[in-house]
């Protein structure tokens, strides 16, 4: 191990997908993602065999991550996991086995909050690569399937919700038209497929008049099933001859409302470093629609790696590294929760 340097294993289980990563100080030595295949039969996530899927992963997911970072447990100096929100069940795997491997290897315990992960990706480094952090403070749109919110991030610690969805999420907004469509899920990856040689502005859909800076998508999501079950009526193969126009135009609606908040944040806070997180910000039409309004509104924009924005323990390993070198330590009495605000 080199000289002053930090090793962390962060460990992730907080929905359906079990990971594990290693980090040295802010560089990213492994990180492994068992996805759970077992949830598309079911048209979403059954919190029962997500919790046994993790028990079958979690060993085999650290161990491979241990390997992969080319480093002995003997090389660890704490090991970092996701507290919550999540799925109870499922927390309670990454939990308890992070609670006993650092009983048995004599480590210290690091609790991670994962909305504040899916944030700190943006800080995660990899040998001989070139990378832009957003610098403090910067508003974070953080899109995933259980949260939507517009965070202004003061700093590693300190982040303040300033909007949210006050019904459903954004990435549950594209699995339920996905779902409403026929198509498995998790849906938000397909639509964003389909939706690349469809034409955006084919249907349209209502954007919710929500004033301030929360989010509304049920509205949206009904509306949404009100259409197909109209089109319907007349032509029983309307979605698979429209696919490509349907998953278009929803996916521009949605980003039209995600994009519009956003832009009303950084009018009201004056902040201009703009970033995006979490499982939606995956979402090639989001990325590209940031990219395009950038210079309009004089932003620095930062859209994290593919692989940062679903679920994944490297962020949770970056965020016990934040926390490590502050001492911010728990102990074993430690319990997850279904609910975790910053
Ligand atoms: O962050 P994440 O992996 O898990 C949660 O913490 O919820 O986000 C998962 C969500 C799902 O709703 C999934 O459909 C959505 O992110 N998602 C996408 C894309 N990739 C994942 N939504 C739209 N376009 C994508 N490319
Ligand atoms: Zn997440």
């Amino acid at each position: 191990m080199t000289e002053g340097s930090i090793t962390i294993l962060g460990i992730e289980s907080s929905c359906d997908d079990t990971s594990a990563a290693v980090t040295r100080n802010n560089k990213l030595l492994s990180n492994i993602t068992a996805n759970q295949e077992i949830h598309k039969q079911f048209g979403g996530v059954v919190p029962e065999l997500a919790s046994r899927a993790h028990q079958q992963n979690v060993i085999p997911v650290i161990d491979a991550a241990i390997k992969k970072a080319g480093i002995h447990l003997s090389d660890l100096n704490a090991i970092a996991f996701t507290r919550g929100p999540g799925l109870l069940g499922s927390l309670l795997v990454g939990t308890s086995f992070a609670k006993s491997m650092a009983l048995s290897l004599n480590l210290p315990l690091i609790e991670v909050n994962h909305m504040q992960g899916h944030i700190l990706a943006h800080f995660i480094e990899t040998e001989n690569e070139q990378h832009q952090s957003p610098s403090f403070p910067f508003i974070c749109l953080t899109v995933s399937g259980g949260h939507t919110q517009l965070v202004v991030v003061k700093n590693y610690f300190e982040m303040e919700v300033i909007g949210e969805t006050l019904d459903d999420a954004a990435g549950e907004a594209f699995d339920k038209v996905a779902k409403i469509m026929g198509l498995p899920y998790p849906g938000g990856p397909l639509v964003d497929k389909h939706a690349s040689t469809g034409n955006p502005k084919a249907f349209s859909f209502p954007k919710s008049k929500l004033a301030g800076l929360n989010y509304s998508f049920s509205g949206l999501k009904t509306a949404f099933l009100y259409f197909i079950n109209d089109k319907q009526k007349t032509d029983s193969n309307f979605v698979t001859n429209n696919l490509n126009d349907i998953c278009a135009s929803i996916q521009y609606t949605i980003i039209e409302i995600l994009t519009h908040k956003l832009v009303e944040a950084s009018q009201i806070t004056g902040i201009k470093n703009i970033a995006i997180a979490g499982g939606v910000s995956a979402n090639k039409g989001l990325r590209t629609r940031l990219e395009e309004i950038k210079t309009n509104h004089n932003w620095n924009v930062f859209i994290p790696k593919f692989e940062y924005c679903t679920d994944n323990a490297a962020m949770i390993a970056i965020t016990g590294y934040f926390k490590y070198l502050k001492n911010d330590f728990t102990d074993q009495k430690i319990t997850p929760v279904a609910r975790y605000n910053f």
